[in-house]
């Protein structure tokens, strides 16, 4: 999980988390990751931070041993995260938290879908991830990653990120000084 850091007052910031989970899907078992909680201070945002962040996210999920690189976004947002990451929407996969009722779905939220094959057993399975819910098996009120709803980490969401001063991710944060 992220750690919390000081935050000099002086200092902007931009922060990509990147959120790993196992998932069961048609029989088998896919250790996943994706970008989470991305957000760039609103004084610094257009200058490229953030899709700095994002692709330092990628490559550590791409250089990691994931199968699948799985998460969603604002559709507005796709474009950005397929230049900072060449992730491609998958309009055919929905994101579940879970089975139960009640459950946070990426249809009504009305979120994109963005996936990448990383192992050869995903690729194997390409035709059972590509049409398909996938069931991400969190508690009820949980979903790893989206603006407006709080993933599983200590970021705060990133529509709640104004004035405040996320923590720098191991793999991807980005703290830089004003000039
Ligand atoms: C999205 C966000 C992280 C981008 O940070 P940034 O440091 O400004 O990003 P960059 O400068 O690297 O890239 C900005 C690009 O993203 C695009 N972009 C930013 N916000 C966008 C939005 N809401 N809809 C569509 N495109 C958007 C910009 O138009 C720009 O594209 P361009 O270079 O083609 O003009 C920042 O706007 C932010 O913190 N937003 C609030 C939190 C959020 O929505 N996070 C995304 C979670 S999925």
């Amino acid at each position: 999980m992220p750690r919390r850091s000081s935050s000099a007052s002086t200092a902007g910031w931009c922060y990509a988390g990147v959120v790993r989970t196992t998932i069961r899907h048609a029989g088998q078992s896919f250790a996943i990751a994706g970008p989470s909680c991305v957000a760039t201070d609103p004084a610094y945002r257009g200058r490229g931070f953030a899709t700095r962040a994002v692709a330092a996210a990628t490559r550590s999920i791409e250089h990691s041993d994931r199968d699948v690189g799985i998460f969603t976004c604002d559709p507005p947002l796709a474009r950005f995260y397929a230049r900072a990451g060449a992730w491609p929407v998958v309009p055919h996969v929905v994101l579940v938290g879970s089975r139960d009722e009640g459950a946070l779905d990426s249809t009504p939220l009305g979120k994109a879908g963005l996936m990448r094959l990383f192992s050869a057993k995903a690729r194997a399975a390409a035709e059972e991830l590509s049409h398909t819910t996938i069931d991400l098996g969190l508690p009820v009120g949980q979903f790893l990653w989206g603006p407006g709803v709080r993933p599983r980490c200590e970021a705060p969401a990133p529509d709640r990120a104004a004035g405040a001063t996320p923590p720098p991710s191991r793999a991807s944060g980005r703290r830089f000084r004003r000039r």
